[in-house]
């Protein structure tokens, strides 16, 4: 088949070929509206046999793709759904193996009580010019960012301080309109995926607006800067001394998050490891 096409379209080629030079020489109109049209012919026909060139290529490949799919077959592999980039609707089955939580963990924590006072006295201190501010909890995969946030999240002094404590959980896909969702949600706003982020961002005001929160995002990933400016903004809200804890193991996010205070989590002593 391909053989055949190949010398239908050496044919076409070299007439149109002749038939322009006739086109030239010719002085007679009639004879050169005839070539023209004849050559349209031609065209037309080359086209005609590109498609089908391109059909018999698909034809292969569908054959090949069925060979594959009979040695899958004889292979007995189990088919395993991929979790989508970005599920529909948002939702926390993103990442569940890093989806963490505000509880303290069922374990005894051990030898963080410095690191815990550290972070609690910058939460506490009222000193600070704007409404809401960020720190930064930093340190290797592992270490025990995430352990520290929850014993802070959970202690006393943290529900006397603040009318509103929230604790979302971050992880690698940091989509302003779902993080918005997230909080609104961990704030006993509705649990439901707002059409609009104009939507959320109102939830978000109305629950946030004049009172003095605490929020921790836990395990930040984004570097992108407009990212957290357009999360911030739905955020400003806050009554004065407001703070945002975010957990990360990158300095990067800790600069671009515009931290003011980066505590930076060390290794546990020989003895308490
Ligand atoms: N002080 C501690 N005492 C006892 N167990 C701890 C302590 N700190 C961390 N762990 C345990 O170590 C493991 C890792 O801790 P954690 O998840 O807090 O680390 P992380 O720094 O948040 O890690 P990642 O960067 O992956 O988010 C957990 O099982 C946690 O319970
Ligand atoms: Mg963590």
């Amino acid at each position: 088949m391909a053989e055949i096409l190949f010398d239908l379209a050496t044919e076409i080629l070299k007439s149109m070929g002749s038939l322009a030079a006739e086109e030239r020489r010719s002085s007679s109109n009639l004879v050169r509206d005839w070539i023209k049209r004849l050559k349209k012919v031609f065209f037309e026909a080359d086209d005609l046999l590109d498609d089908v060139a391109t059909e018999v290529k698909h034809r292969k490949l569908f054959n090949k793709v069925d060979v594959i799919a009979k040695d899958k077959a004889s292979l007995n592999l189990v088919e395993r759904r991929q979790q989508p980039l970005l599920p529909e609707p948002y939702s926390v089955q993103l990442n569940l193996d890093r989806e963490t939580y505000s509880f303290v963990p069922d374990g005894e924590v051990i030898g963080r009580s410095d690191d815990k006072n550290k972070i609690v006295n910058f939460l506490l201190d009222s000193k600070v010019e704007e409404n809401v501010v960020v720190i930064s909890n930093v340190g290797l995969g592992g270490l025990g960012k995430t352990t520290l946030a929850q014993c802070v999240f959970s202690d006393e002094i943290i529900k006397k301080n603040f009318d509103k404590a929230l604790w979302v959980c971050v992880s690698d896909v940091f989509e302003v309109k779902m993080i918005a969702e997230k909080i609104a949600e961990s704030g006993g706003g509705k649990k439901d995926n707002y059409p609009q982020l104009d939507a959320v961002q109102n939830e978000l005001r109305k629950m946030l607006d004049g009172k003095k929160y605490f929020l921790v995002l836990d395990d930040v990933w984004n570097e992108d800067p407009l990212k957290w400016s357009r999360l911030k903004n739905m955020l400003i809200s806050g009554a004065k001394g407001s703070k945002i804890l975010l957990t990360t193991r990158s300095d990067v996010v800790v600069k671009v998050s515009g931290s003011v205070h980066k505590h930076k989590l060390g290794d546990l002593s020989e003895e308490e490891a």
